[in-house]
């Protein structure tokens, strides 16, 4: 296969599961690569202002679909991740990360002095809460999108889920006073023979509808 294939023929392959077969379940080696995506996905300042929380507890799952407008994926799909933001930075986050980079790369925390500085300035001094959770939550958008991509490399289902109530998630989930709040999920896993949408075609814009050149 070319290496433009590569890349296609998996985004070809995948779609927005709506049926899982619920008697399948992705491996522990596959589910492993999967963390490292979710942890490998860049973030503003590489502050990965977020959590991913797998729900395992079944009675979780169903409560979570009560509040998920019913969909099936939420209590069917082997692995089930809300992507929650934080609501808040602090210096302490920053001087955690400070001190993680400190470790991993050796580099002296003198030399990091005015990146800490900015981030500081921008995240704890700039931002309202309010500002820090929008930031935060498009970030976990890239971390969905990089997520979906690796799990159809490895033929592996998903559904991106934004059809959820994010603040009863919160609730059912224990999220108040996290500092996370939800802000969408990922349902893993694999395809029902009988979900019809599996066999659709995709349905995009032209070339030209989509692009600009100038
Ligand atoms: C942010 C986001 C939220 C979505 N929420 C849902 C959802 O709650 N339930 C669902 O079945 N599909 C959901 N979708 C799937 C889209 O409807 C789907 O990606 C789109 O129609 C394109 O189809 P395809 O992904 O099958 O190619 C969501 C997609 C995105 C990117």
């Amino acid at each position: 296969m070319s290496e433009q294939n590569q890349v296609l023929e998996p985004l070809k392959w995948r779609y927005a599961t709506k049926r899982f077969d619920a008697t399948k379940k992705i491996t522990k080696g596959d589910w492993q690569t999967l963390e490292q995506v979710i942890n490998f996905a860049p973030t503003s300042y590489g502050l990965q202002a977020f959590k991913a929380i797998l729900v395992e507890n079944p009675d979780l799952r169903k409560k979570l679909r009560t509040c998920s407008f019913n969909q099936s994926q939420v209590e069917d799909a082997s692995h089930f991740v809300v992507l929650a933001a934080a609501t808040k930075v602090t210096e302490k986050d920053i001087d955690l990360y400070m001190e993680r980079i400190s470790q991993v790369r050796g580099t002296p925390a003198s030399v990091l002095t005015d990146f800490r500085k900015v981030m500081v300035g921008d995240l704890v001094n700039s931002r309202t809460d309010s500002e820090v959770k929008i930031w935060a939550a498009k970030q976990t958008y890239i971390v969905m999108g990089m997520l979906l991509m690796a799990a159809a490399e490895l033929s592996i289902d998903a559904c991106p889920m934004e059809g959820i109530e994010p603040a009863k998630y919160d609730e059912i989930l224990g999220l108040a006073g996290s500092g996370f709040s939800t802000v969408s999920a990922v349902a893993l896993g694999y395809r029902h023979a009988e979900d019809i949408f599996g066999k659709m075609k995709k349905v995009r814009k032209s070339r030209d509808e989509l692009f600009v050149s100038l």
